[in-house]
């Protein structure tokens, strides 16, 4: 891992500094018999089928055990609360706890889980009255949720407001690793992007080509980019109102980016085919072609520095998985330093087997974006400004 960054380090100034578990014990003395809420990002993703729900990637669950046993060890009661998916503000069973609270009973036992936080329209509005209840009868705070810190949520940004708080191990170990990619990079440093979660992601790519020597772009992100070039994209998924905004990207951008020439997809028949880049009526694109992938995976292989957010396809569909498979292979066999983000290609580097192979596989996917793009997260912001109200 690189060395630290410097928001962690002890600086001057109290306001600048991020506290740990550590500085947590020396505020409140000890920890024995304190009760703890502990913010995680257990957003997993699920797989329902009829009554059972089942957990697909466990990864995020398992990221927070550092935090939790360090608590645990030193006689904390854990209370750990979390989203999961998008409910809207009311209770909806789709979004119920259970199979996460399951899974944390077996890896943790003893250790509380809240319901869905999302249940609450205080979460997403920021309610002060919502922060205030989540910290009702609580003695410290902890965010080891990377992956929502760039929501500016009760429960993100609530509790340090109320109670001594601090950074979880894997809220750390994230922002160092992402905050020395942003700052010192080995060049060139490129950024491959994908998913579906596409108006979060475009707004910061002008930012990213600030800080990237090349942006590579797949999945369905991509086809709003076809468009914006004037590409027909037949039935793909795109944000016909972002056209203009991707269009003047591409127009003013300083930095190579590397749309797909090519894309698998299935005819207005249902056929699996391989497409150029204009797709005919009905047609739908649903992964990079074979040219394309190649050429991604050797903008991988050739860079010092790669991050990857999100698959290039639908890669749970194995006809539509070459693609992410190409990339994900390429960053496990480049010399570059790699890091990948969000909760997509992650489960998809490990259905690869390939989670060990690169060197640091993010819980965030629009978190770690933010963090390149601006070099803070409101999260980050909230405990600093909690430390500095000492
Ligand atoms: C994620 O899955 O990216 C995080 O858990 C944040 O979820 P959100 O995009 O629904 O806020
Ligand atoms: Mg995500």
């Amino acid at each position: 891992m690189p060395d630290s960054a410097d928001s962690f380090a002890p600086s001057g100034t109290r306001s600048a500094h991020i506290p740990t578990l550590e500085d947590l014990e020396g505020a409140l003395g000890s920890l024995d018999g304190q009760r703890i809420l502990v913010r995680t990002d257990f957003n997993v993703p699920l797989e329902r089928e009829g009554d059972t729900t089942r957990i697909t990637d466990d990864f995020r669950i398992r990221a927070a055990l550092p935090t939790i046993q360090w608590l645990v060890d030193r006689g904390a009661q854990v209370v750990t609360a979390s989203h999961l998916g998008r409910p809207k503000g009311s209770p909806d069973p789709k979004y119920s706890m259970d199979a996460v609270r399951a899974r944390l009973a077996e890896l943790a036992p003893g250790v509380e889980l809240l319901e869905n936080l999302r249940y609450d329209p205080g979460e997403e509005g920021n309610d002060d009255a919502f922060a205030r209840k989540l910290v009702a009868g609580i003695d410290g705070y902890v965010n080891d949720a990377f992956g929502a810190s760039h929501r500016a949520h009760a429960s993100i940004v609530g509790p340090p407001r109320y109670v001594p708080s601090a950074a979880g191990r894997q809220l750390q170990h994230e922002v160092e690793v992402l905050l020395v990619m942003r700052t010192k990079p080995a060049r060139p440093f490129v950024a491959v992007l994908g998913g579906a979660k596409v108006s979060d992601k475009l707004g910061v790519i002008g930012a990213l080509l600030d800080t990237v020597d090349a942006l590579a772009i797949g999945g369905a992100m991509c086809f709003t980019f076809l468009a914006a070039q004037g590409n027909s994209i037949g039935a793909s998924l795109f944000e016909p109102d972002q056209v203009e905004t991707c269009r003047q990207l591409l127009a003013n951008a300083s930095k190579p980016i590397h749309l797909p020439s090519d894309i698998v997809g299935l005819d207005a028949a249902g056929n699996v085919q391989t497409f150029g880049p204009r797709l005919p009526d009905g047609a739908k694109g649903l992964d990079i072609g074979p040219g394309t992938a190649a050429e991604f995976g050797d903008v991988v292989m050739d860079s010092r520095t790669v991050f990857w957010n999100g698959p290039m396809g639908m890669f749970e569909d194995p006809r539509f998985a070459a693609g992410t498979k190409t990339v994900a292979r390429a960053m496990a066999d480049t010399k570059a330093f790699t890091v990948v983000g969000g909760g997509d290609s992650a489960a998809a580097l490990a259905e690869f087997g390939l989670a060990d192979d690169v060197d640091w596989v993010s819980t965030g996917g629009g978190a770690s974006l933010e963090l390149l793009e601006l070099g803070d997260l409101p999260g980050l912001a909230a405990l600093r400004v909690g430390a500095a109200r000492g």
